[in-house]
């Protein structure tokens, strides 16, 4: 009797270590889904990036002035011209930097391709003169 009492407990036992497993297998699986799953739903906040790496060249607007209105080194790009070029060059230089990064830094450590047309296409090209580019979208440029 008591052996098998022994037997039931561990098999119990054991039962409750395949369970543990198995949670432990189910709440790793669910937390690579999330992960996953968040890249998806929420890529780079590139606005967010610009603000932080571009603006002090390019503006806050990206019309590449600072705050009393003077002018800074990078491109505007609020300057109809300059939209209508192609993107390809753009994302060159946002990834390799202009004059071997001295002039402008290259990004291709923090921005992928991707990521670079999308800054270029979807926000650069996009933006309004006197719209702060940043994670709030119709932010005006503090004077
Ligand atoms: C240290 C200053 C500096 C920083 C920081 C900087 N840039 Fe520039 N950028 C420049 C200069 C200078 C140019 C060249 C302007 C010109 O050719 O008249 C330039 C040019 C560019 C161009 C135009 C390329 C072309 O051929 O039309 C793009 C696009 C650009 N920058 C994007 C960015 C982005 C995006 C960031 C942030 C991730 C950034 N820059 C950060 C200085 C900077």
């Amino acid at each position: 009797m008591k052996r098998s009492g022994d037997v039931a407990g561990m098999v119990r036992s054991g039962g409750l270590r395949v369970s543990c497993l198995l949670g432990l297998c189910v709440a790793l699986i669910g937390g690579l889904m999330v992960t996953v799953f968040a890249e998806d739903v929420a890529p780079k906040d590139l606005r967010l990036f610009y603000q932080k790496n571009c603006a002090g060249c390019h503006g806050l607007d990206g019309a590449a002035r600072d705050a009393s209105g003077g002018k800074l080194n990078g491109q505007d790009f609020t300057d109809e011209r300059w939209r209508k070029e192609s993107d390809a060059g753009m994302v060159k230089v946002i990834l390799g930097g202009k004059f071997f990064g001295w002039a402008m830094p290259a990004y291709k450590s923090q921005l992928t391709k991707d990521e670079a047309q999308r800054l270029v296409s979807d926000v650069l090209k996009k933006t309004a003169k006197g719209k702060a580019i940043g994670p709030t979208v119709q932010e005006e440029v503090p004077k």
